[in-house]
């Protein structure tokens, strides 16, 4: 039985909804990590050119298949009639168990760590040993438990009373924070140097291929492509919204976070005497034990700590509830079942799937082997599963939509895509992606010791100040003004032109 759907109530709630998905753990750790790594503002631009070249496409395909066919991810590859729509479709549903289940684990922990900074637990201890005396204690069933509650309560409220209600709180509150906390962290005196970690190009990076494979993952990561959320959330659009316009704002909305949130992270930790540490910290598991020294240290760092993890779990919320959105939509509409149930039972799977993830942290050894199966989960759904997924939705527009895909495209869009977008989803987003796909299935096999190494190690040379030279503030004023201006030119445009619709149709 086919359940009547639901549509975004708003034009706001929309955008909150879709930068709700993309904002997450990736933001606010991954993406400051990458571009401190990967040659400060130079990572920028594979960044900026596989984004706005592959993966923003990627999204409007995600769109396009949602809105047109107005199903879950499996129905909407059958209604397409793609080869084994049915199946290629499951993994929409399936894929999302997977990320959801370790990615879950660690907004719950992300919960704990507000009250810990808020109450000062780690103030004047071993940050190390205290994390690690944390993965070991119930309350880290307590928090993945709760963290599932969360989710599963908003979504079974519903679309608009559920989803949309509660984006529409958690993520103007998420900019907010995140613009005082990234303020604090630059009035710090000797931030400077953090600022030029974060921002001073380093040109090395751009002839790292390693750059480009972090880059491919982390765009595929952040726009929330290949698991099924952007599909679902696009079934949601309403058919007056532009496709292109919205897409672009809600891609720089979702840059703009990650751009703010080194501006929050960096400074702070080299003016308090942690840049090497924070700068080196690959795994997101160090975020809860660096940072938390940072907040140590900082003035009132209880408070700004409390306001930074506060932040981060709502982005992580907002994101994990479009993970198990999917499923959920799929046995209402498919299976018949009700919303309310259907969040229940997903919410119990979750945390069955979970579980194994937990019991590694509890029962097992020194940090690397507690954190092992999480880390290699996150390299074979972030870095593989993700890209090539995403790439699914490109191909089923491109390839089996075609004349449709193009008309939904720019159904009710101010300004139209010309048809070089069709040959462009066909042909040059499948290849560029499937090209640095394989560069990154190498790299993987390589770092699990499956194969033996192939790729040319390219060490990127170790970080040394020289100042703030003229070259990062050029960088500092270039990317916040193409992206955060971008952001809200782009924002504005798309909310006065439906205001605009709207008159025009009185
Ligand atoms: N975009 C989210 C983040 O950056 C993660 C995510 C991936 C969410 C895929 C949904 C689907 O944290």
């Amino acid at each position: 039985m086919r359940q009547k759907r639901e549509l975004w109530k708003t034009h706001w709630g929309m955008i909150f909804a879709m930068i709700g998905t993309e904002v997450g753990l990736g933001n606010i750790w991954r993406f400051p990590y990458l571009v401190g790594k990967y040659g400060g503002g130079v990572f920028l631009i594979p960044y900026i050119v596989l984004l706005l070249g592959a993966a923003v496409f990627a999204m409007i395909a995600e769109w396009v298949l949602g809105r047109h066919t107005r199903r879950d991810p499996l129905g909407a590859f059958e209604k397409i009639k793609f080869p084994f729509g049915r199946d290629i479709g499951a993994w929409g549903i399936i894929g999302p168990f997977f990320l959801y289940s370790y990615y879950i684990v660690i907004t719950g922990w992300v919960i704990f760590f507000i009250a810990a900074s808020l109450g000062r637990l780690y103030f004047g201890q071993d940050s190390e040993q205290f994390f690690l005396n944390f993965l070991a204690s119930p309350w880290i069933f307590a928090v993945h438990a709760l963290a599932i509650f969360i989710t599963s309560g908003i979504l079974a409220l519903g679309v608009q009373k559920g989803i949309e209600r509660a984006c529409k709180f958690m993520i103007p509150t998420l900019f907010i924070l995140l613009i005082i906390v990234a303020i604090r962290s630059i009035t710090l005196p000797g931030a400077s140097s953090g600022i030029e970690f974060y921002m001073r190009p380093r040109w090395e990076g751009l002839l790292n291929p390693q750059t480009w494979i972090a880059a491919l993952g982390q765009v595929f990561f952040t726009l929330s492509l290949g698991m099924g959320a952007m599909l679902i959330y696009g079934s949601y659009l309403r058919n007056e919204w532009g496709i292109p316009a919205n897409a672009l704002a809600c891609t720089l909305g979702n840059t703009a976070s990650s751009i703010l949130a080194g501006f929050a992270i960096f400074p702070a930790a080299f003016a308090l005497g942690f840049g090497a540490l924070v700068g080196g910290s690959e795994s997101i598991g160090l975020t809860f034990f660096v940072l938390p020294r940072v907040f140590e240290k900082m003035p009132a760092g209880w408070l700004f700590g409390g306001l930074f993890f506060i932040l981060l779990s709502f982005g992580a919320l907002s994101s994990a509830i479009s993970i198990q959105e999917p499923s959920i939509a799929w046995l209402k509409e498919e299976v018949g079942w009700r919303r309310k149930k259907s969040a229940l039972i997903t919410g119990i799977i979750l945390w069955a799937m979970g579980l194994p993830f937990l019991l590694n942290g509890f029962l097992v050894g020194g940090l690397g082997k507690k954190l092992a199966l999480l880390g290699k989960m996150d390299i074979i759904i972030g870095q593989l599963a993700l890209p090539l997924f995403g790439l699914l939705s490109v191909i089923a527009v491109g390839h089996f939509m075609r004349k449709a895909g193009y008309q939904e495209i720019n159904k009710n869009a101010k300004h139209k895509i010309g048809t070089w977008i069709m040959p462009w989803i066909r042909w040059v987003v499948p290849i560029f992606v499937l090209l640095l796909f394989f560069l990154s299935l190498i790299k993987v096999l390589q770092d699990l010791g499956r194969i033996p190494q192939i790729l040319p190690v390219v060490t990127m040379p170790e970080f040394q100040p020289i100042g703030i030279t003229r070259s990062t503030i050029a960088m500092i004023i270039t990317i916040c003004t193409i992206i955060w201006g971008g952001f809200v030119f782009m924002t504005y445009r798309v909310i006065t032109t439906e205001k605009e619709k709207a008159r025009n149709k009185k």
